[in-house]
């Protein structure tokens, strides 16, 4: 007898511990939809970043968040990109990737306007099911009836150089050191924050990627979905 696999999946972690990655495949695999909810986080951080906007002035940027339109679509181009992300119609993709944005998104996704406003959209799309949702607090708060929970974990040393590596191949100038001390930074803001914290739910499936390349991650993920 098989049991049925499960509709909604949600995949947590830090920063840069392969969740879109192993996301995106799983989804493949599955015929689910991937929905990269970091990327709504750093849109607003983004156009906060653009306009000019304080990122410490809370009550501007979540009037930012509630006023922008996001917008996530298959992706367009295949020059790595997971998705498209536009703001208000323009494609920033790969400035929300940028590092003054990696720098800054803490911050903002603190806030607790920020978080209902996005959390709101988020929520939405996943009851509808057939989904791989990635964040940090889709288990815990978003989607807290998921099928299936993991969270995906990986040494901070680790994960650092894995983000180096892919900055590196974008042709981002930057050092291993600082793209370490961002990740520790928003490790620490991520975990300690008021509001939907990171942390991992009680009924989460730990999985520690460090040892494990990107295709041995996932075949652990299938073999939870079988
Ligand atoms: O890809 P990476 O793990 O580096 O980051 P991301 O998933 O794109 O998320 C960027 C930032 O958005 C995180 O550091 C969090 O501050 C925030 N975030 C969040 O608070 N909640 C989520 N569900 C997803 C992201």
């Amino acid at each position: 007898m098989s049991k049925k696999r499960p509709s909604i999946i949600a995949i947590d972690g830090p920063a840069a511990s392969g969740k879109s990655t192993l996301g995106r495949r799983l989804a493949e695999w599955l015929g689910y939809l991937f929905f990269d909810t970091g990327v709504m986080y750093r849109a607003v951080t983004w156009q906060a970043l653009k306009r000019g906007i304080d990122v410490h002035d809370e009550a501007a940027v979540t009037a930012l968040a509630n006023e922008i339109k996001i917008d996530v679509q298959p992706a367009s181009d295949l020059d790595g990109r997971l998705c498209d992300v536009l703001v208000d119609g323009i494609d920033i993709t790969w400035e929300s990737r940028s590092e003054a944005v990696d720098a800054n998104v803490s911050i903002v996704s603190a806030y607790r306007g920020v978080r209902l406003a996005m959390g709101e959209q988020q929520r939405k799309i996943g009851q509808r099911g057939n989904v791989v949702m990635v964040g940090r607090d889709i288990g815990t708060v978003i989607l807290p009836e998921a099928d299936l929970k993991i969270y995906l974990d990986a040494s901070a040393t680790e994960r650092a150089r894995r983000r180096y590596q892919e900055m590196k191949s974008r042709g981002v100038q930057t050092t291993l050191n600082d793209v370490l001390s961002i990740v520790l930074e928003r490790d620490r803001i991520d975990s300690t924050r008021d509001v939907a914290p990171l942390s991992v739910a009680a009924d989460a499936i730990l999985i520690d990627s460090d040892q494990l390349s990107v295709t041995e991650t996932l075949e652990k993920v299938q073999a939870l979905c079988e």
